[in-house]
């Protein structure tokens, strides 16, 4: 017949190699989402709860696209007060300076590259080409 003594110990140590690779990206990498940099402007509130940003902020990017380049609506949002005016660059990059510590840390860890800068500047690219002007 057959050996209880041998078939769950193999079967134990059967799963824990199949399932290695998992556990040990896990382990190697410290697989815990980047730490992004908030706002360094001082900016406690965004377009949205983080939550809700966090999930929706693509789908939210296109909306606006289509709200100020179909519609012609760049209706501010209005956030602790302050206006900003519907845009990547004139509202998310006016308080998500470093998209590089921002969007970019997120980004690269995910593995999603957004062809947007591609024609939009980020914060430091302005910055460079108003100098070299
Ligand atoms: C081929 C060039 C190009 C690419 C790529 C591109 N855009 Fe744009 N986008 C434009 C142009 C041109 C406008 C119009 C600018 C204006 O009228 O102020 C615009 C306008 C917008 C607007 C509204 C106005 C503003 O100032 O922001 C949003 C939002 C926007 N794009 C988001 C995005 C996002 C998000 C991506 C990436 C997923 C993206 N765009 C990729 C060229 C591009
Ligand atoms: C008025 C300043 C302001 C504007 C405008 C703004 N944000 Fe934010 N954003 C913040 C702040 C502050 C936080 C952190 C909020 C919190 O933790 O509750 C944040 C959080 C976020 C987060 C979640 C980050 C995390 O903690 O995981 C994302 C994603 C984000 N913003 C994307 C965007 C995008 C995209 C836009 C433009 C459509 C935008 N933000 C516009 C200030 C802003
Ligand atoms: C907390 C993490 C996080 C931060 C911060 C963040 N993103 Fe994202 N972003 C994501 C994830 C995750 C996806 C992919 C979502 C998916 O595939 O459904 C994404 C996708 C996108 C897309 C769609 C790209 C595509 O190819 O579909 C755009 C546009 C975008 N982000 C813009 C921004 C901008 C602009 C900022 C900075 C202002 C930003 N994101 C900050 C996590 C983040």
């Amino acid at each position: 017949m057959y050996n209880k003594g041998t078939i769950i110990p193999g079967l134990a140590i059967f799963v824990l190699i199949v399932t290695s690779p998992l556990w040990l990206n896990a382990f190697m990498t410290g697989s815990t989402v980047p730490k992004v940099e908030l706002p360094p402007g001082g900016e406690t509130k965004c377009i949205a709860s983080a939550t809700v940003m966090r999930s929706s902020h693509m789908q939210i990017l296109n909306e606006w696209r289509d709200d100020v380049l179909r519609d012609a609506n760049r209706i501010a949002v209005t956030v602790d007060g302050k206006e900003y005016r519907k845009g990547l660059q004139m509202a998310c990059m006016e308080c998500h300076t470093n998209k590089e510590k921002f969007c970019d840390a997120c980004h690269e860890y995910v593995s999603v590259k957004p062809y947007c800068w591609d024609c939009h500047l980020s914060p430091t690219l302005a910055a460079t080409k108003k100098e070299t002007l």
